[in-house]
């Protein structure tokens, strides 16, 4: 067997042209859906981040705005900032890129952005209504692999998917994503013993570590599905996933790849969330727009 790539950079193409037909009709009703971007400092890899969620918004027609504060910022001051944005009518979405630096705490600070606008998913009202299998702003990265698996027909329900990792931003949330839609569900982490035994149990197979390659072909089932999130640099300057997409695409059924796989569908759903909220604002949602998979 040879794996069949998923092709997320296609599938976020087109969920971003979708977006754009949604924006042209808020348009129609003299809604602009806004998105501001918050970052602090000058870490270089969070700026190129930052740069292509603003040319993602802009592409499709959005008002973007990124503000960025110097390093020394105090979390006072980036808490009276984030005020002005929640009351900012124009603005139907606020993200503050992390990581924060060490004199702000990103619990308070995500916690400070109203519900209604945190397009990121991480606020405690969000993650607790995810928790609960309610609609709400989903985290863009697994609610980005959760529409991969749905636009290539890839059945959940009833399926043993097994995630490695269990950030607060990929694993822990894509987990709960997968088990409210019907699949059981094991979460594996660095502390996991004989991860392989586990991995090789797994229909659908999840893995957001951040080590390059860890995931070889003897610890995939034949036939699985294997999702990478992994985006991690070589010292040669090349991407490579969690995966190793050498050992494992002989023995999977489909595969995403590192670039080209996971990374586009995260901006893409940012796109949606951001869209969704100001259909909200607009009295412009419908239940299907919000409802969870
Ligand atoms: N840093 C790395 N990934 C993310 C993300 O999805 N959202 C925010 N706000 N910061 C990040």
């Amino acid at each position: 067997m040879t794996a069949r790539i998923i092709d997320g950079k296609a599938i976020a193409a087109e969920f971003r042209n979708e977006c754009a037909v949604r924006v042209a009709r808020l348009k129609e009703h003299g809604v602009v859906p806004g998105l501001a971007v918050v970052i602090v400092g000058e870490d270089p890899a969070s700026k190129v981040y930052v740069r292509n969620k603003a040319l993602a918004c802009e592409a499709i027609g959005m008002h973007s705005e990124v503000h960025t504060l110097s390093a020394d910022t105090t979390q006072a001051h980036l808490l009276k900032f984030i005020a002005t944005l929640n009351a900012d009518p124009d603005l139907h979405g606020i993200l503050v890129q992390l990581p924060l630096p060490k004199q702000i705490d990103p619990r308070t600070v995500i916690g400070a952005i109203v519900p209604e606008k945190d397009v990121d998913g991480f606020h405690y009202h969000n993650v607790g209504a995810l928790v609960a299998g309610d609609a709400a702003f989903y985290p863009c990265t697994p609610w980005g692999v959760m529409k991969m698996l749905e636009h290539e027909g890839i059945e959940v329900l009833g399926k043993h998917a097994v995630v490695v990792g269990r950030s607060n931003i990929v694993g822990k949330p894509m987990a709960l994503m997968l088990l409210n839609a019907g699949a059981t569900v094991t979460i594996c982490h660095s502390k996991t013993r004989d991860l392989a035994a586990m991995t090789r149990q797994a229909d659908i197979l999840v893995a957001a570590v951040g080590k390059p390659r860890m995931i070889g072909g003897d610890a995939v089932k034949p036939g699985a599905v294997v999702i990478d999130v992994g985006i991690n640099r070589l010292p040669d300057g090349k991407l490579a996933g969690d995966v190793d997409a050498a050992s494992v695409a002989p023995v999977a059924s489909r595969i995403t790849p590192v670039p080209g796989g996971v990374g586009p569908m995260t901006i893409a759903m940012l796109l949606g969330n951001t869209v969704k909220s100001a259909e909200r604002a607009a009295g412009l949602g419908s239940a299907a727009e919000t409802r969870i998979a």
